[in-house]
């Protein structure tokens, strides 16, 4: 199978999640990560991935306004080829804490639930709190993400 993880990330928080999560994955996944400032929607299309894992930062009150915006592109390129991704899951870093940022969340994840070319979207998206803006991620978030990442990758199978 297929995996892209792509995040949009300030100070590297959100690429050390898609990195720990690469890690999680058995060698017979082929898993590639990436910003989505460098990556664009229609590349990651082409490449026809199984698996979409997309994470995003919650600034000035807003949830992930570039990461929403890449799924919306990556759905009408999707469309473009008749090719749907068949699972996709989704992350947040953020530094309020984690009951202030279940709005953020839940929309986040509409995104996804939205995407008509996007076919299961796992029912939970996990977050991650930093101890200040520019990091790092609080020890017990690790964790939690650890225990987020092994669960997503079983209800793969
Ligand atoms: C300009 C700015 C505004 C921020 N606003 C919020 C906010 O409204 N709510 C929040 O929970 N975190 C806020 N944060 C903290 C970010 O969520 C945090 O810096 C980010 O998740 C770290 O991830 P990154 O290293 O991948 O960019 C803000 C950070 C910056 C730099």
């Amino acid at each position: 199978m297929k995996v892209w993880i792509l995040y949009d990330t300030q100070f590297g928080n959100g690429k050390k999640l898609a990195e720990a999560f690469k890690e999680h994955f058995p060698t017979e996944y082929e898993v590639k990560t990436g910003d989505v400032k460098d990556i664009s929607p229609s590349s990651v299309a082409q490449d026809k991935p199984d698996v979409l894992i997309l994470g995003g930062a919650i600034r000035m009150f807003r949830g992930a306004p570039k990461s929403k915006k890449w799924v919306k592109n990556l759905n009408s390129e999707l469309k473009n080829l008749n090719y749907k991704v068949k699972y996709a899951g989704a992350y947040l870093t953020h530094g309020l804490a984690t009951d202030k940022i279940q709005g953020h969340g839940k929309r986040f994840l509409k995104k996804l639930q939205k995407a008509s070319m996007i076919e299961n979207t796992h029912s939970e998206l996990l977050t991650a709190q930093v101890e200040e803006q520019e990091g790092p991620i609080k020890k017990e978030e690790i964790q939690k993400a650890q225990k987020y990442m092994q669960d997503f990758i079983n209800w793969l199978k």
